[in-house]
C-alpha cells in the first residue's frame, strides 16, 4: 500500500516538475526575446555582462544608498558625482517605466540575472561600453557639448563608484523589503499610469529574483573581504591616497591578479586611462594600452574588451 502511494507521489512530482519546467521554458521565450542591435546601439545600450543590479534598485539607489557613496553629512548624486553622464532634465520620478528618461549614459537594461546565463522577466541594469567610452566636452564658455560616443570619459570614477556599490550591498539595512517598499512608494502609481504596472505575478517574480540576487551578491562580497579587505568607506572614496586611480582611470591589472592568481592585488598600482576608441589608425597610435606594449589594434582591443 505504502509502496503504491510512494509511486503515485513520485509520478505526481515528476509530472509537476515537467509542467513547471515547460511553463518556465515557454515564458522564457517571451521575456528572452532578442533582436540583434546595430553596432552603434550595442555600444551605447547593450549590456556587456556586467549586470550590476536590478533596475528597481537603480531607480531608488539615490534615496536608499547615497550614504554609502558620500562622507557623513555630504550630499550628492550617486551617478553624476561619480562622472556618469546624466540626461539634461531628470524627471521627478525615476522608475522602470521611464528608465530611458533618467538612466545615465552607459547604463543599459537587460533581463539577465547578474553573473548568470539565464534571463527572467525582472529587469537588471548593467554597464555598457558607453559608460566608460562616452563623454561631453566642456567648452571655454562653461557650456558642454552633447554626448560624444567613443570618447573616453575622463570624469568617470569607476573604481571609487564600485567601492560605493560594495558599501551599499554590505549595508545590513539593504534588504529586498527595503528596496521593494521604497520602489513601490516611489513608482507603483506612476508605472501603473504608464501602463507598466506589472501586476501581482510580476511583483512576486521581482521579489523572488531580487531576494536571490541580494543574498548572492551580499555573500560574494562578504566572502571576498578576507582576500580584498573592506571596500573603502564613504569618507575615503574621493581620497587619492586611498584610491589612486581617480576619475578617468581603472585598475585592470589588479583585476587580473585577483581573478587569475586569486591574490589580493591591493599593491598593484598599474593604472589604465580610459581611451578614445574611435581612433585605431596605426600611424597615429602605433601602440596603445597602459604601457604601449601592444601594437596590433585587434589584440589590444580584444584584451581591453
Ligand atoms: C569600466 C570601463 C570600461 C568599459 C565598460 C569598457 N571599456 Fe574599453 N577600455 C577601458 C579602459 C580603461 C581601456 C584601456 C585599457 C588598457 O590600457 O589596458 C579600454 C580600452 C579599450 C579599447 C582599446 C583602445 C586603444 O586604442 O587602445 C577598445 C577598442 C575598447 N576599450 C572598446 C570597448 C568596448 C567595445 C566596450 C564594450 C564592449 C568597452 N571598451 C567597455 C575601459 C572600459
Amino acid at each position: 500500500m505504502i509502496g503504491r502511494w510512494i509511486s503515485w507521489l513520485t509520478i505526481g512530482l515528476s509530472v509537476g516538475l515537467i509542467l513547471l519546467t515547460s511553463a518556465w521554458l515557454f515564458a522564457e521565450r517571451c521575456w528572452a526575446q532578442w533582436t540583434p542591435l546595430s553596432p552603434e546601439d550595442a555600444f551605447i545600450h547593450g549590456t556587456i555582462g556586467l549586470e550590476t543590479f536590478p533596475l528597481k534598485y537603480a531607480a531608488v539607489m539615490q534615496d536608499l544608498s547615497h550614504e554609502s557613496f558620500f562622507a557623513e553629512g555630504a550630499d550628492g548624486s550617486v551617478w553624476a558625482d561619480y562622472g556618469f553622464l546624466l540626461p539634461d532634465d531628470i524627471p521627478a520620478k525615476t522608475c522602470t517605466s521611464n528608465v530611458a528618461d533618467w538612466a545615465p549614459v552607459g547604463i543599459g537594461v537587460s533581463s539577465f540575472v547578474q553573473a548568470k546565463a539565464f534571463q527572467t522577466s525582472t529587469k537588471f541594469a548593467g554597464l555598457t561600453c558607453a559608460a566608460c567610452h562616452s563623454a561631453r566636452l566642456r567648452l571655454p564658455n562653461g557650456s558642454q557639448t552633447p554626448v560624444i560616443h567613443g570618447m573616453g570619459n575622463q570624469e568617470l570614477d569607476v573604481i571609487a563608484w564600485s567601492d560605493g556599490v560594495k558599501n551599499a550591498m554590505l549595508d545590513p539595512g539593504l534588504t529586498t523589503d527595503a528596496i521593494l517598499s521604497a520602489y513601490d512608494a516611489q513608482c507603483a502609481e506612476f508605472d501603473e499610469a504608464n501602463g507598466q504596472g506589472g501586476g501581482v505575478i510580476q511583483s512576486l517574480i521581482d521579489r523572488i529574483i531580487i531576494s536571490a540576487w541580494l543574498g548572492g551578491i551580499k555573500s560574494v562580497i562578504a566572502g571576498d573581504l578576507s582576500r580584498y579587505d573592506l571596500p573603502f568607506d564613504n569618507a575615503e572614496l574621493r581620497d587619492e591616497i586611498a584610491i589612486p586611480a581617480g576619475p578617468g582611470r581603472t585598475r585592470p591589472f589588479r583585476s587580473t591578479v585577483r581573478v587569475s592568481l586569486n591574490l589580493p592585488g591591493a599593491d598593484n598600482f598599474v593604472l589604465s586611462k580610459i581611451p578614445v576608441v574611435w581612433e585605431q589608425r596605426e600611424d597615429l597610435r602605433p601602440a596603445s594600452q597602459y604601457d604601449g606594449s601592444i601594437r596590433t589594434p585587434v589584440t589590444r582591443s580584444l584584451i581591453a574588451a
